[in-house]
Parts: C-alpha cells; structure tokens; sequence
C-alpha cells in the first residue's frame, strides 16, 4: 500500500496509452465534474478515442463529496457493466480523485484506478498518499480508505484553465513541503514568478514536492509518527478555515494553510528556536501573496475551541508539529495556553 507510481508526463496521452494497455480491463470509467468535464477532458482524448469509455459526470466542488455523488457513481459502475475487472480514471481536483479513489476501493471490493490531478492542490497532495473518501455527517472526510491508485498522471497543462486562487491554494501545500523538507526546496519555491509561471519549472517543482509527500507517506502510511510532519500549517490552518465557514467566509484550504503555518512558524520560533530571520521571510511571502485572514481578539476563545477539538489531538491537549529549522521537524509540540494567545496576537499584529 501507498506506493502509487506518481508520473511527470511529457505526453500525457502516451503515458495514459502505455497504462491501460499494461493494465487490461473490460470496461474504463471516466470520472469527471462537471468542470473538469468541459475543461480537462480534451487534453487526454487521444488516448481514450479508440477505446470504449463511459463517462460518469458529477457536480463540482467539496459540498458535492457526499453520499449522493458516490451513490450516482456506483450506479452508473453497476448499471453500466462495471465488473471487478473494469478500471476508473479519477480526472479532476482533489473532490474528484477523493470520492473516485473512494468508490473505485468500495465498489466490488475493490477496482483499478488512475488518478489524474487537475488543480495543483491535486497534484501535490490529494492524489498522492492513498486516502480517499467523502464527506459525510457534517464532517470532512468522515467515510473513507486508504486506497492505491494503479497510477498518478500529472500535467501541468491542466493548470492553464485554473484560476489563481486555485494556483495559490496548491502553493499553500508546496510551502509546506518545502519547508519541511530543505532550504533549497524551500528558496526555488518562494522564487518562482507565481503571477506567470514558467510551466516547465513549475512542473519540476510539482516533481519534488510530490515526492516529498510520497516519502513521508511511505515511511508512515497509517500517520502513526512522521507523516504528523504533513500536518504542519494544519492545526492553526484548520481552526482558520471552521472559524470562516461559521461566519459564511469562503477561504481555499492552502490559503488556511499558508496562513496557519506563519502561526505555526512563530510558535517554532518560540518553542524550538527556529530563526527570527526565517519566520519574518515566510511571513512576509504568505502576507504579499495571500493577503491575511482577518479575526479580532474576540475570535481568540472560538479558535482555540476549534484547535481543541481537532480530530489529531489526544487527551485534551493541543498537538502540534513545529520546525527547528527547514527540516527540521519537531511532532507532538505541545504548547501553553498563554503562547497560543501570544501566537494568535502575533500574527494579528506582526513582529
Ligand atoms: N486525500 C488527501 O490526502 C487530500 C489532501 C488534501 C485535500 N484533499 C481534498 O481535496 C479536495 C480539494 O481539492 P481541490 O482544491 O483540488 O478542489 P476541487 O476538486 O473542488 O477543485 C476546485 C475547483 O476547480 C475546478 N477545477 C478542477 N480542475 C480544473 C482545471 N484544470 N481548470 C479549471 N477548473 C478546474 C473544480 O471543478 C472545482 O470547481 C477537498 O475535498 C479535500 O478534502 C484530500
Ligand atoms: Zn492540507
């Protein structure tokens, strides 16, 4: 498990070609929202145009990762000759490979799949790392598997129709890993030109910072200890994004991110002695580009409820993973109440 193949293509028809005839079925599913199917469908069409496909289209967007998208996908598997041995493409964002990769593993017992990320928060963390599922109950990915796909293709010419929000929400997740991962990694990322990326180095560093996910998953699929690393960013971040939804804010996921690891980062600075001169350059990335989250002292109960419940803490105390330095990874963190506080003051306020 977790070892799913993660392909930079150079041609992606050839690549999707030379798969599904490795990997032989009686019928391919495509998979698509409806974005993805009026946007992204053509680039891999010559792939598919001498085999027979049926199509399966759901409505866009997380609201839609629920019970009824995944119900009308296993009708259409189980009504249109779906069969153990047929394989389903997952062509869409993160809504799409979840609740694909979730029906291809529920559906009997289990079928073929193939990821194909079309937004960048796809593309370097969704569809990489096995879990799949859906939204169920009021909670986010409440229902779900750890489930392979047979591959992941990833273009970065599905980008081109992607707007920007939806480029900086993936960057938010880049960030991360970078720094989690190295000073280089984390130097070319803050460096490229985001407005007008050269695609050939975006794609190269989609390539790094897939794997560096791909590795951390590897070493611990089932987030026993250091795939706790990918959370960093997430405490803070998570509490931002609940915090928005009670108040109909709509914040993208890697926006929460970016700006949950500046919290994250001062509380790294204070608690294991990451470098002020660090935490003021992340900081005034994450400001130029994402703008801030807005919240005022009255907020500071609510969210410290929000970072309280977060389904990763045990035993009532706030979990959270810091850096001592890019790559250096510090899990389990926890931290006072009173610098909680102090974070939450900081990033309202600056250094
Ligand atoms: N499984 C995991 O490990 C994991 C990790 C992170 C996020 N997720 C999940 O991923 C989802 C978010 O993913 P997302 O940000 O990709 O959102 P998304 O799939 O909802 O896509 C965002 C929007 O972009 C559209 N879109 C997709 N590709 C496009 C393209 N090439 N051009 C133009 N529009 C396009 C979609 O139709 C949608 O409207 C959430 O459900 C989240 O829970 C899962
Ligand atoms: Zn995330």
């Amino acid at each position: 498990m977790n070892n799913q193949p993660v392909i930079l293509c150079k041609d992606i028809n050839l690549e999707l070609q030379q798969l599904l005839d490795k990997h032989t079925a009686d019928r391919i599913f495509l998979l698509t929202d409806e974005h993805t199917h009026v946007l992204c469908k053509d680039l891999i069409a010559n792939s598919l145009k001498e085999r027979a496909i049926y199509e399966i289209t759901i409505k866009p967007e997380d609201t839609h990762k629920n019970t009824e998208s995944l119900c009308h996908v296993w009708q259409e598997l189980s009504t249109h000759g779906g069969s153990r041995n047929s394989l389903l493409i997952n062509l869409g964002g993160g809504m799409v490979t979840d609740l694909g990769g979730f029906a291809a593993s529920t559906f009997k017992r289990g079928i073929k799949c193939i990821n194909i990320p079309t937004t960048l928060l796809a593309m370097v963390d969704a569809s990489v790392g096995g879990k799949t599922g859906i939204n169920f109950n009021g909670l986010k990915n409440e229902i779900g598997a750890f489930y392979d796909a047979l591959a992941v293709l990833i273009d970065t010419r599905f980008l081109q129709t992607l707007d920007q929000t939806n480029i900086l929400s993936g960057y938010g997740e880049m960030l991360k890993h970078g720094l989690i991962a190295s000073q280089q990694h984390f130097e070319e990322l803050i460096a490229l030109d985001l407005e007008n990326p050269p695609m050939d180095e975006l794609q190269r560093l989609i390539g790094i910072s897939v794997e560096v996910k791909r590795k951390i998953v590897l070493e611990d699929p089932k987030e026993q200890g250091i795939r706790k690393a990918l959370n960093l960013g997430h405490t803070v971040g998570h509490a931002f994004e609940s915090l928005a939804l009670e108040e109909d804010r709509h914040i993208l996921h890697g926006y929460a991110v970016a700006w949950g690891l500046i919290c994250e980062l001062y509380l790294s600075h204070v608690v294991c002695g990451l470098p002020l001169p660090l935490l003021r350059r992340a900081s005034n990335y994450v400001t130029t580009h994402y703008g801030r989250f807005e919240f005022t002292c009255n907020h500071t109960d609510r969210l410290m409820e929000l970072m309280m419940h977060d389904k990763k803490n045990v035993g009532g105390v706030i979990n959270f993973t810091l850096l001592s330095n890019i790559g250096e990874v510090k899990i389990n963190q926890t931290v006072d109440r009173s610098l909680i506080i102090e974070m939450l003051d900081f990033y309202r306020e600056g250094l």
